[in-house]
């Protein structure tokens, strides 16, 4: 399973091809077509660096001692904690148990709903040229003393907040945690610790009629792109935020309201990056404003790539991620899950911030999610309305492609977000 990359590089492009009777001039233009292939994926991919840094890298990858964590500052800035690939490792993943979680949620609950193949609990991260610093609850939990650590966004965003309730779980005792639900917010606290682990739901960032927690599935979209105060003022005082948004957004157009919901002067449709664009202004505008970045860390998750294409990684077409129990190994891969204008847009807003002083870090985890296609609930989940016959006589069109199974891919997001709390 773990086997290097360069191997499944050529693996895939040799294997591609087909090779009448092989004479050595055939087998030299197979030797110098790999040369050539990983030539390309080491440049385009990482700015040319070689083979044999990642190789060093990783011989010293399973022999960590605890000055690793004292190590994270220095490592993170020297390597790129994104670029990477993924290993086997069953013997120190996954970080915890699905059963063992007692906030699991029924939507990534994919051994609890019938998933027999679980080996994609089991894959670690492994960056190309450092290594991520090994998770340790008690620390994380040290570090959120006195903190109120809150994700806003999306259902995906709920999910890796999930993963960071079921990664300190274990270790709090139930009298001495608590998990309260107040309208858009969901608080975790860890008594002890006077620790706050939260999420707050507002899929488009800016007000939208999709604001409701529980009642949000409306077929006509309406978002006011330059409102955010109904949702930011729950988190303006947060210690430490992580942000998503991007899959609600996901459309050919948006509707957009102008005035307010209770009465509204206009609405209009709008392309979609020019609306995201909007919102992703207020967003930023409200973070430069209201939010003391003195003493507040604040993190950006990009965008969660989605499965739904299966020819887009050389299988059966017409399928999705139903039935896939393997990541993708071919380095770089990238499908229409995933929008790079909208990404751009992200990392733009991002830059603008930066040069006014105020530092967002942005979580880059859309390329390593990329790679599992696997990783996601695909049937194998609560469904909350009954299956239809032709849904369930074809378990295909109904897989969920665009969440992620727990313990699972949001365990690493949190290992990088957890990289970046203990720094310092
Ligand atoms: C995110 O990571 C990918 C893969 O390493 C890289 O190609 C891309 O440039 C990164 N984006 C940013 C903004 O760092
Ligand atoms: C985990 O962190 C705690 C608190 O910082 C520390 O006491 C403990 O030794 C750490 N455990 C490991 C295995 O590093
Ligand atoms: C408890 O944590 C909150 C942040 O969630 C903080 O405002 C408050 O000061 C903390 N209480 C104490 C006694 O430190
Ligand atoms: C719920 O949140 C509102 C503010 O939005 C607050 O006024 C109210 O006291 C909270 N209720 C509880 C039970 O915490
Ligand atoms: C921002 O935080 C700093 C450091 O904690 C504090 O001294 C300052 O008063 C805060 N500013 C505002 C406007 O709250
Ligand atoms: C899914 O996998 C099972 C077992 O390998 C197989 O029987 C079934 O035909 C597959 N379904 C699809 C839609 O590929």
């Amino acid at each position: 399973m773990g086997k290097p990359l360069e191997h499944h590089v050529l693996q895939e492009t040799v294997g591609k091809t087909t090779w009448g009777m092989r004479s050595s001039f055939q087998w030299l233009a197979i030797v110098l077509i790999a040369v050539a292939v990983i030539g390309i994926v080491f440049s385009a991919g990482e700015g040319g660096r070689l083979p044999e840094d990642r190789t060093k890298a990783l011989a010293t990858s399973d022999h960590r001692s605890n000055n690793d964590v004292d190590d994270v500052p220095s490592s993170s800035r020297r390597c790129d904690l994104f670029s990477g690939r993924w290993v086997f490792d069953d013997l120190n993943y996954p970080l915890y148990r699905e059963k063992e979680c007692s906030f699991m949620s029924d939507q990534l609950a994919c051994q609890k709903f019938g998933r027999k193949d679980l080996s994609y609990q089991f894959w670690r991260w492994q960056p190309h040229h450092c290594d991520l610093p090994r998770f340790n609850n008690t620390a994380l939990l040290e570090r959120l003393r006195n903190r109120r650590l809150v994700f806003v966004g999306d259902s995906i965003n709920r999910g890796q907040w999930v993963s960071t309730v079921c990664l300190v779980d274990k270790i709090i005792p139930p009298s001495l945690k608590s998990m309260n639900t107040n309208g858009s917010l969901t608080s975790f606290k860890a008594i002890e610790y006077n620790a706050s682990i939260e999420f707050y739901w507002a899929p488009l960032l800016v007000e939208s009629n999709s604001d409701d927690p529980v009642k949000h599935r409306l077929p006509d979209r309406i978002v006011r792109v330059g409102s955010i105060e109904k949702h930011a003022r729950h988190w303006t005082n947060a210690d430490i935020l992580v942000f998503n948004s991007y899959l609600w957004w996901i459309r050919p157009t948006l509707k957009v309201l102008r005035g307010t919901f209770e009465s509204p002067d206009e609405i209009y449709e709008m392309e979609k990056l020019q609306s995201y664009e909007m919102a992703l202004k207020t967003w930023s505008d409200w973070i430069e404003i209201h939010v003391n970045h003195s003493n507040r860390k604040l993190f950006w998750v990009s965008m969660s790539p989605t499965h739904e294409r299966s020819e887009e990684w050389g299988a059966t077409p017409g399928l999705n991620c139903y039935n896939e129990t393997e990541p993708i190994f071919r380095y770089g891969y990238g499908g229409s899950g995933s929008d790079r204008n909208m990404m751009q847009l992200v990392e733009r807003t991002i830059g603008g911030l930066k040069t006014k002083g105020i530092n967002v870090q942005l979580l880059n985890i859309t390329q390593l999610s990329e790679y599992r296609k696997e990783a996601h609930p695909s049937i194998y989940r609560k469904q909350w309305e009954p299956l239809t016959q032709e849904q369930l006589s074809s378990p295909g069109t109904y897989a969920d492609c665009f969440h992620w199974c727990l313990p699972g891919v949001p365990d690493t997001w949190n290992q990088l977000l957890y990289a970046y709390l203990m720094a310092r």
